[in-house]
């Protein structure tokens, strides 16, 4: 990690995602959506790039990340998409495809995906099956997509039978962070995306965990340099897991914890919003932490302490913070079996033997999920 100072009024950081010839800078800091051209420019064999948003970005943001690239002499054109998550299918990628091809796209110009996480995996997948493969870049402007999807190259729609089951690894060519875009984000995916920040200190780093809960009032407060140091770390931590593990072989599995059981939930509620993705996993992260607790792996404390945390930033630890008629355990055991990261019927759970000690196992039994 280096410091460096693209934007006059701030200082901004570089994460380095080392992956050989597909290695590639995440720049973070507040107003860098005013760099982008400058960012891009050397990314570009020619001057054309387009831009792929959605509704919800499609006002001011999209403005200002506009007038950068033409100030820097970049031609770029903008595909608006519908919000949500049911974007991320096939008719949707069918139409972004088509107007991608229509823009007169080519495999060394750039795709700009600019939005949240459905915008990433969707027009992160257009650029990873147009012409074979084309240049993308990815904005991120929600938090969970700055510190978690836009990073590693996971790109996906969803499939009728579950979520980003039809998908590829594609990187990014380089990942802009404006952690300023965060002031305008509604507080509930503020919230929603801080349990992704958290999951890297539970992961393996106690003293970032240990800086969360001293730091979480500022950072929700908007305070500039809580915002971009938790934004550092958390894709430093990204960055070294998919360095080590690009498809998931093995250690980026990590990046599940709370995965398999905020799935049981997201599922349940056919992701139509009644829970969010990063609310699912903040449950699903306290219910991990206490199953680790009660095979005797964790100490008796430490569930307590997390679940503190995440109900102090608003988040769920309990299936009873969130309101629901829930399936009961049984069923939601057999969800949990439905998940994609299951090997040859085996449930990998990524359990903890504290805060930054997580590992996984495939192990546990049945009736001690129940
Ligand atoms: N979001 C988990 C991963 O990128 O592997």
């Amino acid at each position: 990690m280096s410091i460096s100072t693209h934007h006059p009024a701030d200082i901004s950081r570089l994460v380095r995602v080392a992956l050989g010839p597909r290695s590639y800078d995440i720049h973070i800091g507040a107003g860098l959506i005013d760099s982008a051209g400058t960012l891009m420019k050397p990314l570009l064999t020619r001057p054309k790039t387009v831009i792929v948003c959605d509704e919800v970005v499609a006002g001011l943001p999209l403005a200002r990340l506009r007038a950068a690239l033409v100030a820097s002499g970049i031609e770029t054109a903008e595909i608006i998409l519908p919000p949500g998550e049911q974007s991320k299918d096939f008719a949707t990628l069918e139409r972004l495809c088509d107007d991608l091809l229509a823009a007169g796209i080519e495999r060394n110009d750039l795709i700009i995906a600019f939005g949240g996480g459905v915008i990433g995996d969707l027009a992160g997948f257009a650029a990873a099956v147009l012409r074979r493969g084309v240049g993308f870049v990815q904005v991120p402007t929600t938090l969970l997509a700055q510190v978690d999807s836009s990073v590693g190259g996971k790109t996906a729609i969803n499939s009728k039978r579950g979520k980003n089951l039809i998908g590829a690894f594609h990187q990014p060519a380089t990942v802009i962070c404006d952690s300023a875009l965060l002031d305008t984000l509604p507080d509930r995916q503020l919230r929603a995306g801080y349990a992704e920040v958290v999951k890297y200190g539970l992961i393996s780093d106690r003293d970032f965990f240990d800086w969360l809960e001293t730091n979480r009032a500022a950072l929700f407060a908007g305070d500039p340099a809580a915002r971009r140091h938790a934004i550092a770390v958390s894709c430093e931590a990204k960055a070294a897991i998919v360095a080590a593990d690009e498809r998931e072989a093995g250690v980026r599995a990590l990046l599940n914890l709370g995965h398999t059981f905020g799935h049981a939930f997201e599922a349940a509620t056919q992701y139509d919003g009644r829970v969010l993705h990063g609310e699912a996993v903040a449950l699903g992260m306290a219910m991990a932490f206490r199953l680790s607790t009660a095979l005797g792996l964790c100490a008796t404390t430490v569930p307590e302490r997390v679940a503190t945390h995440l109900k102090a930033a608003g988040l769920p630890a309990h299936i009873r913070d969130l309101a629901n008629d829930w399936p009961d355990a049984g069923n939601l055991v057999k969800i949990m079996g439905q998940d994609k990261k299951v090997v040859a019927g085996r449930l990998t759970l990524v359990l903890a033997r504290g805060i930054g000690d997580a590992f996984l196992t495939r192990d546990v039994a049945e009736a001690d999920l129940l």
